[in-house]
């Protein structure tokens, strides 16, 4: 048994009990023996518990007459890791699953069983990590991160598009603070580093149909943070990106990058009519001023990205002089434009 951050008892299997024994014990080793005590199970069912954490991808030393740790400066996706570095720890009650289809669609389906705001749930992967506008979001084990937070706000259709905006602005600044890496926001969510798309950001919402208030929200980011060997397929190959050229991880930065994510958004939605983030919004976009294309369908119309107002909207002027807010859609920027500032 273990107590979440909201006290809420859970169920620990033998595998999450082991890997929780060795993260606790961190540089330190813990004899076969100890664990099997503590654990209750035999010396044998320590040995098997440990390789299928190194199946999972945990690199678990084992040294004659020590036992068993953790591989220090690892990058291991655990409920542990994450809330060690949360600040906000009352807030938050963090799962994390080897595998799940899409962390979104498994979050909405325990929101529509009475799961309460602050249930975060990260995996390692995501065989159907869903993007926006029907698109998958590759979600490789090990290399990214892949979580949703449910949120239930008091509040309508208009507020709720600013909690994407947020979380954009949050993730930004959870990576720079973890990597070092900036990032700048292509509207409408999209973080981008060294010209390349690293992060998306998906809001799926459900609104009562009577008051027209939201009635629970699920935030989902995905992160590319490592580089995997295979690459990315097909045509993100060119246009997906990682936070750094390597192939592994460290530092925790996965956990890091998460609880981050959440105390930055955490500041932000608790009083989200301030547009507390709306500054930093634009300041960060990687559009404003330059020539765009406005994507609707197979359309692609030339536009100059002017302006971003208060509800996060795109102000663009298009070719033949008409201006236009964009409160949703696609943009892309065009090749060969130089930067002009926003007017
Ligand atoms: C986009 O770029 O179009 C949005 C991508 C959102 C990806 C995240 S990963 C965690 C959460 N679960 C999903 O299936 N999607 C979001």
């Amino acid at each position: 048994m273990w107590l979440t951050t909201r006290g809420r008892v859970k169920e620990l299997n033998l595998k999450q009990q082991l890997l929780k024994h060795l993260e606790d014990s961190g540089d330190n080793y813990l004899s076969g023996n100890a664990l099997a005590k503590k654990l209750s199970v035999s010396r044998n069912a320590v040995w098997k518990t440990v390789q299928s954490l190194r199946a999972e991808g945990y690199e678990v030393l084992a040294t004659t007459n020590k036992g068993y740790r953790l591989k220090s400066c690892g990058d291991v996706l655990s409920e542990e890791g994450i809330r060690k570095y949360i600040r906000n720890a009352g807030i938050f009650s963090v799962e994390v699953r080897k595998s799940v289809t899409s962390t979104n669609t498994v979050l909405r389906e325990s929101a529509a069983n009475g799961a309460p705001e602050g249930t975060v749930l990260a995996a390692e992967e995501q065989t159907a990590g869903k993007g926006r506008q029907g698109r998958q979001f590759h979600s490789p084990a090990r290399h990214g991160v892949y979580f949703s937070l449910l949120l239930r706000p008091v509040t309508n259709a208009n507020n709720a598009a600013l909690i994407t905006s947020a979380a954009a602005v949050a993730a930004a600044r959870a990576i720079e603070d973890v990597t070092g890496v900036r990032a700048g926001i292509k509207w409408v969510n999209d973080l981008f580093a060294n010209g390349k798309k690293v992060c998306g950001i998906l809001t799926e919402a459900t609104f009562g149909m009577e008051s027209g208030q939201v009635e629970s929200a699920v935030l989902g980011i995905g992160i590319n943070v490592t580089k995997p060997a295979e690459g990315f397929p097909g045509t993100l190959e060119s246009t997906a990106g990682t936070l750094t050229d390597r192939a592994t991880g460290k530092d925790n930065e996965r956990c890091r990058l998460i609880a981050s994510t959440l105390d930055n958004f955490w500041e932000f939605y608790t009083d989200l009519p301030a547009r507390k983030f709306l500054d930093e919004y634009r300041s960060r976009s990687i559009i404003l001023g330059r020539d765009i294309y406005v994507l609707t369908g197979d359309e692609k119309k030339p536009a100059r990205a002017l302006a971003i107002d208060e509800t996060c909207g795109l102000i663009v002027r298009f070719e033949n002089g008409e201006t236009a807010v964009l409160s949703s859609g696609e943009v892309s920027i065009r090749p060969q434009t130089s930067i002009h500032n926003a007017q």
